[in-house]
């Protein structure tokens, strides 16, 4: 059996999560005309990791530019390593591969490679994670990290006219202080900041970890949502404590709160929107007897669903529109749907009323005439 087809198999199974690709080429779709119409779509993205759409060409880029060596042959050997099975094993992949970025400039690069992707495929507007406690801890200056990325959504305004916001994560397995002290290195620039969120491996990190953290974002006027990733161990109860106890304004995946009834009237009274990834975390499996489809299954539940693209260079280098393509065929979305989903994006923008309701009408003049 060739290493792809083994691959292959090995998630179709559910024994991986997801499939490095050639070149990150889907599948031919079943539905042509279904597929031009979400890549014409004007749309929003509101889970992408920064740090994830970090690909290996750039990784040897960056790595050349700061005099640094990577074990890795070259760019097939790289992406032939991105083999996890869990998020633990997809976590260690992701933090090895952002060690490249030392410099401002790296950090723009970054941003602007994604911005650009996502332009080219009608993101008009994008909230965007990064992970300063991990370039912190290896010696970078907050101002570089926050600095990059800002240079580079500026630039990518004006250029390619995608409008973008940033969201700090605070990576949840390192120590409370930790996050603590990069929201305070962040602060100063908060300005360049929409939100704060939570990432990272959760087991034995619940929510509640972070409600200083969150309270002291909140007070300096930034917007807070936090993932939820599916399958995890109290999942159930970290949706109940991130939607009741901590009230967040988003949650991140959450795929499990099909299982409960009583959270997802919760959600659906408060309005939450989910940012579901489902290249990495579509199915929920470890917890149910048949596997159950998580994008089929928070529509049919009258969720918010919005569906983004979560860490594409891990995961075969599908962007949105891949992403939506894919979900459409495994969850069999119709064109009403979708654009229900691209409608929940817009109306979930950290972003004044108007500029949400002029996103909104060129979302309708698109479906109007398409
Ligand atoms: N960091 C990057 N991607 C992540 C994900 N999907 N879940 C948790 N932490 C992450
Ligand atoms: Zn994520």
């Amino acid at each position: 059996m060739d290493r792809r087809d083994f691959i292959r198999g090995l998630a179709a199974t559910g024994t991986i999560c997801a499939v490095p690709t050639r070149g990150g080429a889907v599948a031919p779709v079943s539905d042509p005309a279904l597929a031009a119409f979400i890549r014409g779509m004007p749309k929003s993205e509101y889970h992408v990791h920064l740090e994830g759409t970090l690909e290996a060409e750039m990784k040897f880029a960056l790595a050349r530019r700061n005099g640094m060596n990577l074990p890795f042959a070259d760019v097939a050997a790289m992406k032939a390593s991105y083999v996890y099975n869990d998020l633990p094993s997809f976590l260690a992949i992701y933090y090895d591969g952002m060690k490249v970025l030392q410099k401002e400039q790296d950090f723009h690069d970054l941003a602007y490679a994604y911005l650009a992707k996502a332009a080219a495929q009608n993101v008009i507007y994008a909230e965007m994670f990064f992970d300063p406690q991990e370039h912190l801890k290896r010696g970078v200056a907050m101002a570089d990290v926050i600095g990059g990325i800002t240079r580079a959504r500026r630039e990518a305004e004006r250029q390619l006219g995608i409008r973008s916001q940033l969201i700090l994560c605070f990576v949840r397995d390192l120590t409370a202080e930790s996050a603590m002290a990069a929201l305070d290195a962040a602060l100063p620039f908060k300005a360049d900041l929409v939100g704060v969120g939570l990432d990272s491996d959760e087991a034995g990190h619940p929510p509640e970890k972070f409600r200083e953290h969150f309270a002291k974002a909140r007070a300096n006027g930034l917007k807070v949502t936090a993932h939820c990733d599916v399958d995890q161990a109290d999942t159930l109860k970290n949706i109940r404590t991130a939607l009741t106890d901590l009230q967040v304004d988003r949650i991140d995946h959450g795929g499990n709160i099909v299982q409960s009834p009583e959270l997802v009237a919760i959600a659906r009274a408060r309005g939450i929107t989910f940012t579901v990834c489902p290249t990495f975390s579509g199915t929920l499996r470890r917890t149910e007897k048949v596997p159950v489809d998580v994008v089929r299954a928070m529509m049919d539940a009258g969720l918010n669903v919005t569906i983004s693209s979560d860490d594409p260079a891990y995961m075969g280098s599908e962007y949105i529109d891949d992403v939506l393509i894919r979900a459409a065929e495994r969850s069999s979305l119709t064109r009403a749907e979708l654009v229900t989903i691209a409608r929940n994006g817009f109306a979930a923008a950290w972003l004044p009323a108007a500029d949400k309701a002029a996103m909104l009408a060129r979302l309708e003049a698109y479906v109007k005439q398409a």
